[in-house]
């Protein structure tokens, strides 16, 4: 396996955790590079499931190298929690198989807070946050004002900046959304405390990650999100606060874009959404729902049910282009078997044009509509289904459709949450 990129084609929820956990077995180091605890990547190991939110998926491989890249934003309590959660449950998880960048920004009680104030204050404009503080610690990364875990680690400096922050951000809290401030002194003491259990992972993990292709280590990029959530390429603003393609290795892990070898996008069979913004083939109707029920689509991070539509070819044909990706791999193919019919968007039409491109140019989605072609479903059971060649002729059909239409071919499809569950192409 050569240095490889796995992003999410859409927007988020694509199925990457399985993805990445089948991918780790080939690979020696497993890097996070952006996005925080907002993230929910499922595995089924052998009938257990795991949700993990902010270590990478490879820490279910014993003898692995699992890293929280300087561009991940890291809440110490989720990092902890997720430890100990791990270990509970009999996994290995200590400073050799998981290194957590010192330059990664810390995600405090007050980024949480204000991320869930802002959002009520936005009212009918809001985003729909995950909540988690990511928004808020990425903005103070951007305004110079946020800590970074190895600031946590020297007591006396982390505390000096820490203080300056509160101070600030308990101002905003009292007198602008009408709240509690924060206990300063409460929060000095807790977060300093955190620090000396967070040691042990702490270290450049930049050089870590270089030193390790120089030496022909197999390493595998695990994106978060998806590309339509991307704050420069996504539905700004409804996107979240990072660069969540392979786009986003080069800085959130320090890595040089050049020595990225291979980028695989991930998209599930239809598409979901969870929170507000943009969402062009989305369905509320009755196909919404059963598309929601047959792929019990509730969010991993926040249970909210997501918002379900057919497959968009042109945002997937967009966010592999976006990132450079040679392949795909289609999930979820199973939640479709029972459809009479299924669509997908080929196109969109805006102000009576037609438009195979993704409409960076417009402000607003406002008026897109997609032009689906429809496609006749098919009623077998696809979960047991392991060779390309034993797929109904109509699923063939269907894959091989959104393969000319995105101009990427699709290496693997995936019929369930087990590991195996997996069709190679040409099988
Ligand atoms: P934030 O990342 O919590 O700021 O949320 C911003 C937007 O990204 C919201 O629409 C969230 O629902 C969405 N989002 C964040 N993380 C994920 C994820 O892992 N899967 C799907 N959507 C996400």
């Amino acid at each position: 396996m050569p240095t490889t990129s796995v992003f999410g084609a859409q927007w988020g929820d694509e199925g990457k955790g399985k993805l990445i956990d089948l991918m780790a077995r080939d690979a020696d180091m497993i890097v996070r590079y952006q996005g925080g605890a907002n993230a929910g990547h499922t595995v089924v190991v052998g009938g257990e499931k795991y949700v993990l939110h902010l270590i990478p998926s490879g820490i279910l491989h014993p003898g692995k190298v699992n890293v929280i890249g300087n561009g991940v934003a890291v809440d110490p309590l989720k990092f902890l929690e997720e430890v100990e959660g791990l270990r509970a449950r009999g996994q290995q998880v200590d400073g050799a198989g998981l290194k957590l960048s010192a330059t990664a920004h810390v995600i405090f009680e007050h980024h949480r807070l204000i991320d869930q104030l802002s959002e009520r204050w936005r009212g009918e404009g809001r985003i729909g946050t995950t909540g988690r503080g990511i928004g808020p610690c990425y903005a103070d990364k951007a305004a110079r004002t946020g800590l970074r875990v190895g600031d946590l680690l020297d007591n006396a400096y982390c505390r000096t900046r820490l203080r300056a922050a509160l101070a600030e951000k308990n101002a905003l809290i009292e007198r602008v959304h009408g709240e509690r401030p924060l206990d300063l002194d409460g929060q000095l003491d807790r977060y300093t405390a955190l620090a000396e259990r967070l040691r042990p992972f702490v270290c450049d993990t930049g050089a870590l990650v270089r030193s390790a292709a120089r030496a022909g280590k197999r390493i595998l990029f695990e994106g978060a999100q998806g590309a339509m959530l991307d704050i420069d390429g996504g539905t700004y603003p409804f996107v979240t606060s990072s660069n969540t393609g392979a786009n986003g290795i080069a800085a959130g892990a320090s890595f040089p874009a050049r020595a990225i070898e291979r980028v695989i996008g991930i998209a599930k069979a239809y598409c979901t959404r969870v929170g507000e913004g943009p969402f062009p083939t989305e369905q509320v109707n009755a196909t919404g729902e059963r598309i929601r029920k047959q792929g019990n689509e509730y969010g991993s991070t926040t249970g909210r049910p997501r918002r379900c539509g057919w497959f968009d070819a042109v945002a997937v044909r967009y966010a592999l282009e976006l990132s450079g990706a040679d392949g795909l791999i289609v999930t979820n193919l199973d939640v479709l078997s029972g459809f009479p019919s299924i669509q997908v968007a080929m196109r969109y039409r805006h102000a009576g044009v037609e438009r195979r491109d993704w409409p960076a140019d417009l402000p607003r989605f406002d008026g897109v509509e997609p032009v689906y072609q429809t496609f006749p479903g098919w009623n077998e059971d696809l979960t047991r289904v392991r060779k390309y060649a034993d797929l109904p002729a109509a699923a063939r059909t269907y894959v091989e459709a959104l393969e000319r239409e995105v101009g990427t071919p699709i290496q693997m499809l995936s019929v369930g949450p087990e590991r195996e569950q997996v069709i190679p192409r040409g099988s």
